[in-house]
């Protein structure tokens, strides 16, 4: 896997250098989100390890934000997990690491790039995420989680 690294004149940076993921950082977060609350570390450090897992860090190289990418490289891809520290929130974090996954090279050619969101529609809009195009075609077999 390539390497990457998106860093912004204040030392801000986005990678998914795998190296650097802090899992009592991502496990806090995730475990306390609306989406995975309660899921185990375990769980966390799994479906890092199967995705392509993304960090947001400051000037310090401490981790401040996480997202993941599940994708094949060549046609799909899903953006799940993005979770950036309350303390840092509103001050365009989000934005910076959103935009910095979705505008890899590697994943411009993609013919799909899916999420789900119950209230962050606005962040991801600004990215050319929209509702299902032909949403009759898209079917989801619900799991027991
Ligand atoms: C969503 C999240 C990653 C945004 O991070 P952030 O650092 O606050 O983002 P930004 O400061 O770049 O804000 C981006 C824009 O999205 C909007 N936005 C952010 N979160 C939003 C939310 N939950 N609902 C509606 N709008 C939201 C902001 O108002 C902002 O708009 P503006 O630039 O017009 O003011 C962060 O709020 C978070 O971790 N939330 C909890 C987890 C979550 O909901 N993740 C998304 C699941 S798909």
């Amino acid at each position: 896997m390539d390497i990457w690294t998106i860093r912004r004149d204040d030392g801000f940076f986005v990678t998914n250098d795998p190296a650097r993921l802090d899992f009592d950082f991502i496990h806090a977060g995730l475990t306390s989100s609306y989406w995975s609350p309660g899921i185990s570390r375990e769980k966390v450090e799994k479906a890092a390890r199967h995705s392509v897992a993304i960090g947001l860090y400051d000037f310090n190289c401490f981790q401040i934000g996480y997202c993941r990418v599940v994708t094949d490289h060549t046609h799909f891809a899903y953006l799940a997990d993005v979770w950036v520290d309350p303390q840092r929130r509103g001050g365009g974090l989000g934005t910076f690491l959103v935009d910095s996954v979705v505008n890899q090279p590697e994943w411009h050619h993609l013919r799909r790039f899916l999420l789900f969101t119950a209230d962050a529609h606005g962040l991801y809009a600004r990215f050319g995420f929209g509702a299902l195009e032909k949403p009759e075609r898209a079917m989801v077999r619900l799991g027991s989680a």
